[in-house]
């Protein structure tokens, strides 16, 4: 199965980091405080936790091992284990037009974090005040040739990693580049703990309030979850399908979700004693980190060089996680149709730029801005994130939960989960949360958004 010259993880340590890479990226720093704080804090932090645990948890087992097994991208995988005609490589497509789409919005935001590296370079935070520093965000997202400019450069970086083929040049910069990130943070909450907004931001994230939750929170929890630990669409398969046959599972997978998740409760540890500390709103949406981080670094000591290293780390994370995206239109295409890595890289990207010109304009006046904003309440970059993260993400984990867990046969699927581990017996833990678990929560989340319950007589909320 699978072709040969796939190239392979140097180590499990290496398959960790590369995967933790994918994980953590714009969904810890700036995705997840943004919905935190729009979503009202703690009661979410805590939902998103459950959800990680139980849903995602299982999802990202039954990827990797998907992946392991075939030694193929996501198309193929599904091919391979059920048949030619099976409908299953349906859930394999749906990955790589949803890591497509995903793409072309991520490279727009991952483009704002570029424009922040030029704004350290040149200086411009130092001793500004938190308005003037809030003004540059605004400046940004209405200029349609910056937005459009930095999200070209950003699909240029992506494509020419992937271009250079993935294993080497992925874990050798995910090795120096993960911790670095983990160190600065640390750093910088160390810096966030003296500020007079700490209590109330580790009280806003870590207390079970109720402010602003409902139901609609669960849906975006659920939607997070898959998001950060990039589920849902085969990344993790195409990551597992580099692993050697006998490198266990379970174990790397507990550790990516953990690295995940601490990278995303530093993240809000950062980003919400700033939010209080000057008087900004939690709910300020997708400007929130650019917002308040600069302001940290307008008054810190060595806040200029900070600032610089800061940002250049975001980027990297963006990149290790733009990667893996681009990775999995990448290798489905070059094992479907037998092109080369060069063409399809360029293709691809190409294509995934144009779409992501709609999103880059999210600032503008026109109809992809501020026109479908208001006929519908959120403009194209807002749609692509919502149905990408709310819709299909989840939709795809319980499509992968359910081949895995029921149609797979059985004796390859528990063969698979227990060669490399030590953890074997935890295979009569995964399996229920597979079969019954994900599904059950994605189906009940999925009923309520579409207002299904309601049908019932059922209503939690909006
Ligand atoms: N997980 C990444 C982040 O948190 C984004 C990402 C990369 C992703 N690959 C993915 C999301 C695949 C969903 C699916 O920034």
């Amino acid at each position: 199965m699978g072709s040969a010259n796939r190239g392979n993880w140097a180590s499990r340590l290496g398959f960790i980091l590369a995967a933790a890479g994918s994980a953590i990226g714009l969904g810890n720093i700036w995705r997840f405080p943004y919905v935190t704080g729009k979503s009202g804090g703690g009661l979410f932090y805590l939902t998103y936790t459950v959800c990680v645990i139980v849903v995602g948890l299982p999802i990202m087992v039954a990827e990797v091992l998907l992946g392991r097994a075939t030694q193929s991208s996501p198309i193929v995988a599904f091919r391979e284990l059920s048949s030619r005609r099976s409908p299953w490589i349906g859930v394999g497509w749906m990955g790589v037009i949803t890591g497509f789409l995903i793409l072309s919005y991520y490279s727009v935001v991952a483009g704002w974090t570029v424009h922040y590296v030029v704004l350290a370079v040149r200086n411009s935070f130092v001793g500004q005040s938190a308005d003037a520093i809030g003004a540059l965000f605004g400046e940004l997202v209405a200029s349609p040739g910056a937005n459009v400019g930095y999200h070209a450069l950003f699909m240029g970086m992506t494509v020419l990693v992937v271009l250079g083929g993935v294993s080497a040049g992925i874990e050798r910069w995910s090795r120096i580049l993960m911790p670095a990130l983990f160190l600065m943070l640390i750093g910088l909450m160390a810096y966030c703990f003296f500020l007079p907004g700490f209590g109330d931001a580790a009280a806003f994230v870590f207390a079970p309030h109720t402010t602003s939750f409902d139901a609609s929170s669960v849906l975006k929890a659920l939607g997070q979850a898959f998001y950060s630990l990039s589920l849902g669409m085969g990344a993790m398969l195409t990551y597992g399908s580099y692993l050697s046959r006998d490198t266990g599972i379970p174990k790397s997978s507990v550790w990516v979700a953990v690295l995940d998740s601490a990278i995303a409760t530093l993240a809000s540890l950062v980003v919400f004693p700033i939010t209080f500390s000057f008087g900004m709103q939690a709910e300020a949406g997708p400007g929130l980190i650019f917002k308040s981080i600069p302001i940290a670094f307008s008054q810190m000591t060595g806040g200029y060089l900070l600032s610089i290293v800061f940002f250049v780390l975001i980027v990297f994370a963006a990149l290790t996680s733009s990667i893996s995206l681009q990775e999995v239109v990448t290798s489905s295409f070059i094992d479907l149709f037998g092109w080369g890595r060069r063409k399809v890289c360029l293709r691809t990207g190409a294509i995934i730029f144009v779409f992501g010109v709609p999103s880059a304009l999210l600032g503008s006046e026109g109809f992809f801005g501020a026109g479908l904003q208001k006929l519908t309440g959120k403009n194209f970059f807002d749609w692509v994130d919502y149905i990408t993260a709310n819709w299909m993400l989840p939709l795809g984990g319980l499509l992968i939960a359910i081949f895995t867990g029921f149609v797979l046969e059985r004796s390859l699927r528990e063969e698979e989960f227990r060669r490399g581990t030590t953890w074997g017996a935890v295979y009569s833990v995964w399996l229920p949360l597979l079969r019954y678990v994900v599904p059950l929560a994605v189906a009940v989340v999925f009923a309520q958004s579409s207002g299904l319950l309601k049908l019932f007589g059922i209503d939690w909320g909006s």
